[in-house]
C-alpha cells in the first residue's frame, strides 16, 4: 500500500493528540504532534526572556532552533522538553508565538518534510487546510468547552498543577480565539474534513470511528 496521510485538527482539549497517538500505534505509522513544535519554540522564547512583541527577535530565535519529535519525545536543541512544554506558562502564551507568519512558515516546512514519503497521522490546527491539503483523510475533532476544560483540569491536576476549572476554561477560550482569528492559516475545519464531536465519547469510540472511516473509504 502506498503511504497514507491522516490530518486531525481541532481546538484545544478536543482529544486530538490522544486519539492520534492511538491511531498511529494501531496503524503502525508515524505520529507528528505539530502543537508540540509551537510549544517547544514558545518555551525557548520564554526561557530566553524574549518579549512577545519583539517579532524580529522571535523569528531569529526560531531560525536558530532545532526541534525534533522522536518517539513521542520532544527534543529542543538537544534537550528533552516533553513535560516542560505542557506547563501552564506555555499554554497561555503559545498562541501568541504561533500567530507569527514567519514562525509558521518555518515550522510548516519542517512538518511537510517530515511527512514526505511516509505514512503519518499529524495533528494540529491547520493540517487539513494548509500543511497537508491533499491528505485523503481529514478529521476535525471538537467538544463542548466545559468538557475540554474538564479534561485539561484533570490532566494538569495529575501533574501537580493546582489551577481552577474556570481559569482553564478562560485560557482555552482565549487560545481558541487567537487561533481562529489569526491572519495566516487560522483554526477551522477543512471543507472536506469529517467533523467528530467528542463530547461524552471515549477515546476508544473516537479512534474506532476514525479507523472505520479509513477502512471504509
Ligand atoms: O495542539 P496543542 O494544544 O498542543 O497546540 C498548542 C498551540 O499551538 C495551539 O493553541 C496553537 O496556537 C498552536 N498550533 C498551531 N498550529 C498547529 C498546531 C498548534 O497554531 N498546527
Amino acid at each position: 500500500m502506498s503511504h497514507i496521510h491522516i490530518a486531525i485538527d481541532g481546538p484545544a482539549g478536543a482529544g486530538k493528540s490522544t486519539v492520534a497517538k492511538v491511531i498511529a500505534q494501531k496503524l503502525n505509522i508515524t505520529y507528528i504532534d505539530t502543537g508540540a513544535m509551537y510549544r517547544a519554540l514558545t518555551l525557548k522564547i520564554i526561557q530566553s526572556k524574549v518579549k512577545f512583541e519583539d517579532i524580529d527577535r522571535i523569528i531569529e530565535v526560531c531560525k536558530g532552533t532545532s526541534i525534533e519529535l522522536d518517539n513521542n519525545r520532544v527534543i529542543l536543541d538537544d534537550v528533552d522538553v516533553t513535560e516542560k512544554i505542557r506547563e501552564p506558562i506555555v499554554n497561555s502564551n503559545v498562541s501568541l508565538i504561533a500567530k507569527v507568519p514567519e514562525v509558521r512558515k518555518i515550522l510548516v516546512e519542517i512538518q511537510r518534510q517530515t511527512a514526505q514519503g511516509k505514512s503519518v497521522v499529524m495533528d494540529g490546527r491547520d493540517i487539513g487546510t494548509y500543511v497537508l491539503p491533499n491528505a485523503p483523510y481529514k478529521f476535525y475533532l471538537t467538544a463542548a468547552i466545559s468538557e475540554r476544560a474538564q479534561r485539561r483540569y484533570l490532566e494538569l491536576k495529575n501533574k501537580g498543577f493546582n489551577i481552577g476549572l474556570k481559569e482553564i476554561e478562560d485560557e482555552i477560550a482565549q487560545r481558541d480565539k487567537i487561533d481562529q482569528e489569526r491572519s495566516i492559516s487560522p483554526l477551522k475545519p477543512a471543507q472536506d474534513a469529517i467533523i467528530i464531536n467528542t463530547t461524552s465519547k471515549t477515546i476508544k469510540q473516537v479512534v474506532e470511528e476514525i479507523i472505520d472511516f479509513i477502512y471504509r473509504g
